[in-house]
Formats: structure tokens, sequence, C-alpha cells
């Protein structure tokens, strides 16, 4: 992924933010140790940042999109209550293991379920009112998810969108992705059912609260 800051600023913007717990940077290190593509793991600045929005949203359930190694999902679920609980989903089993240790060993791990399988036969079994949700999966999918979350989504309830400046391919897309997730950017600017702001952090991070 480029970065769309210069480098120093985002190295400004890592120091700067809440280092993440121990647990966390072993999975960062085992992730590049072990897996293909492993900068598709969310890192500090945005694990922080979705460790926040669940301390600002106290959601009884939170499902996420694209767990990869675990990374985020354990992020969201240092800030949840007992009795709260994060549904995760993916369809790459060698991800889901590494995962499912990861989640073994954290404090945090019995909050987090995962479901091997297709992202959208996840969100189809979930019939609870959903409070906070991440999508970071396939990028072309993208449109379905949003559709498919939103409708779950309680009124009030957050959803953030992954990858939404695709590295700035949006600015003039000519790939399927970069299609979709332009395509998705205007539908939610535009969106009656919500209020959003495209936050520049990262690869773009729509963030997305329903009325
Ligand atoms: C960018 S990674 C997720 C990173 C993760 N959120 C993190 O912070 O470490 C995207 C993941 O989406 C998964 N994925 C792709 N298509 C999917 C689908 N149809 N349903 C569920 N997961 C899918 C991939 O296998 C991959 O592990």
């Amino acid at each position: 992924m480029l970065t769309l800051l210069p480098p120093e600023i985002e190295d400004y913007a890592f120091r700067h933010t809440r280092a993440e717990p121990r647990e966390l940077v072993e999975l960062e290190a085992l992730t590049h140790a072990r897996m293909r593509d492993p900068q598709m793991l969310t890192g500090r600045v945005e694990g922080r940042f979705l460790k926040l929005l669940a301390l600002l949203v106290r959601p009884r359930l939170v499902v996420e999109v694209g767990t990869f190694t675990g990374y985020s999902a354990l992020s969201m679920a240092e800030a949840l209550d007992d009795g709260a609980r994060l549904i995760t989903c993916d369809i790459d089993p060698q991800a889901a293991e590494v995962a499912r240790a990861a989640f073994a060993q954290s404090a945090h791990g019995r909050k987090i379920e995962l479901r091997l399988g297709p992202a959208l036969e996840t969100i189809a079994g979930i019939t609870e009112p959903i409070d906070l949700s991440f999508i970071d999966a396939d990028k072309t999918a993208y449109p379905e998810y949003y559709e498919a979350l939103l409708a779950r989504t309680r009124p009030g309830g957050v959803l953030v969108l992954d990858n939404m400046l695709q590295s700035g391919r949006v600015l003039a897309p000519k790939d399927a992705a970069a299609r979709a997730i332009h395509g998705l950017n205007e539908r939610i600017a535009r969106d009656e059912r919500v209020e959003n702001v495209l936050l520049a952090v990262r690869d773009g991070v729509q963030l997305v609260v329903k009325r």
C-alpha cells in the first residue's frame, strides 16, 4: 500500500499514538514472518483508532469483515465490556489458524467468535442489532457489505470502512476495486440514511453513523 502522507508524517503519527500491547506487537511480527501480504494488517494507528471508537460506542455486538491474522479484531476486543461480543469472518483458513491461536492466547480472545466462510453468509446469519462494524476485505464486494451491515445496524450505530482511498486510485479509477470503492464513496456521501466523514487516515477510512 502506497502511503498517502509523507513517510515522516506517518512516522510522527505512529510515534504519537498510544503504543499497542505486546501481544499485538508479537502478532504483527508473526504475521510478517508467516503470511503473504502482511501489510494488510491494520497496525498501530488504525488499530488504536478502532479501539477508541469501540470505547466511545460501547457496543454489545461488533461485526468485522476480514479477520486476516486477528490484529484489528483484538484491537477492538480490548475495549469490549464483559458480555459484549465481536463476530469476525474470513475465507482464508491459514489466516484464520493464526488468528485463532492469537485469540486463544489473549485475555480478550474469549469475546471474539471467528467464522470461516464468505462474509455475506456470516452477515446474513446475524439477527441481533449491530452497534459497530469494520469492513476490511475484498474491495469489489464493499457495496454489498455496506448494505447488508447497514440494514442490521441500530440507529446511532457506526460502520467503519477501510481502504476507501485505494492509495489515491479513487481519483481516476481504472481497476475494478478502485471503481467499486469510488462508487461507494459517492453513494455514502449522498446516503440520507447516514452521516459520514471520509478520513485521510492511512489508506482512507470512511466513518459512517446510521441515523
Ligand atoms: C486486509 S485483510 C484484513 C486485515 C485485518 N482486518 C487486520 O487488521 O489484520 C482482508 C482479509 O479479507 C479476507 N477476505 C477476502 N474475501 C473475503 C470474503 N468474501 N469473506 C470474508 N473474508 C474475505 C482475506 O482473506 C483477508 O484475510
